[in-house]
């Protein structure tokens, strides 16, 4: 079949993303869009599908800048989202032909947490790393500490380096790591907000604090 798909009119995002997945366990379909409702939009809108294609979930919610959402990931309770300093630009500028995204040095590599399962939009908790380019989701899962642990290669400050993408040819980081980022912590089933902590550089297993936005 070719064509687009809508989940026979379940799925009303304008946009969807290049990286759903699929639960090995049970065949579910996570995905999201977002600049959900149009472009430079900072609304994202998570779905949930059976493996028969009937949606489980839909939640909307907002991020706290519009950057280019490539990729999540997932875990059995919980949705990662991530937002990476690749900016959008104003929509006018966009118009008059501009690239739609632009490297900010100034913004901050941010996660987003989301329940899996009957999410409201009040849910989603916002992490901040330091500004970084955030490859593709290589794994995540949850440990016996409460903690998300997010397996994904990092490169700090601006990884791509075409002109045309980036606003300010910052620093190009040669460094490329895979990293173990311990995202979040659970007190009594609730994510726990505390005060904004960037981790520091290279290290691995280094919890990021939620990010009151
Ligand atoms: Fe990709």
């Amino acid at each position: 079949m070719a064509g687009l798909y809508d989940f026979n009119g379940q799925y009303t995002s304008p946009t969807f993303t290049a990286h759903p997945k699929i639960d090995p366990d049970n065949g579910e379909l996570i995905t999201m869009g977002y600049e959900a409702r149009g472009d430079v939009t900072n609304d994202v809108a998570y779905y949930l599908f059976d493996k028969n294609g009937k949606k489980l979930e839909e939640c909307w919610f907002k991020t706290p800048y519009v950057g280019m959402m490539h990729d999540m990931a997932a875990t059995k309770n919980w949705i990662i989202f991530i937002l990476p300093p690749l900016e959008a630009r104003s929509l006018d500028d966009i118009k008059k032909g501009e690239k739609h995204f632009a490297w900010s040095e100034k913004q901050h590599l941010m996660f987003g947490i989301l329940p899996r399962r009957n999410p409201k939009p009040e849910d989603i908790r916002w992490f901040q790393a330091d500004n970084a380019f955030y490859g593709h989701t290589g794994n995540a899962f949850e440990g016996d500490d409460g903690c998300i642990y997010l397996d994904a290669p990092l490169t700090y400050h601006n990884k791509v380096s075409d002109p045309g993408l980036s606003i300010t040819r910052g620093p190009v980081s040669n460094l490329y790591l895979f990293l173990v980022l311990v995202l979040s912590s659970r007190w009594g089933g609730r994510l726990h907000p505390f005060q904004r902590q960037a981790p520091s550089r290279r290290q691995t297993r280094e919890p990021l604090r939620p990010l009151e936005v």
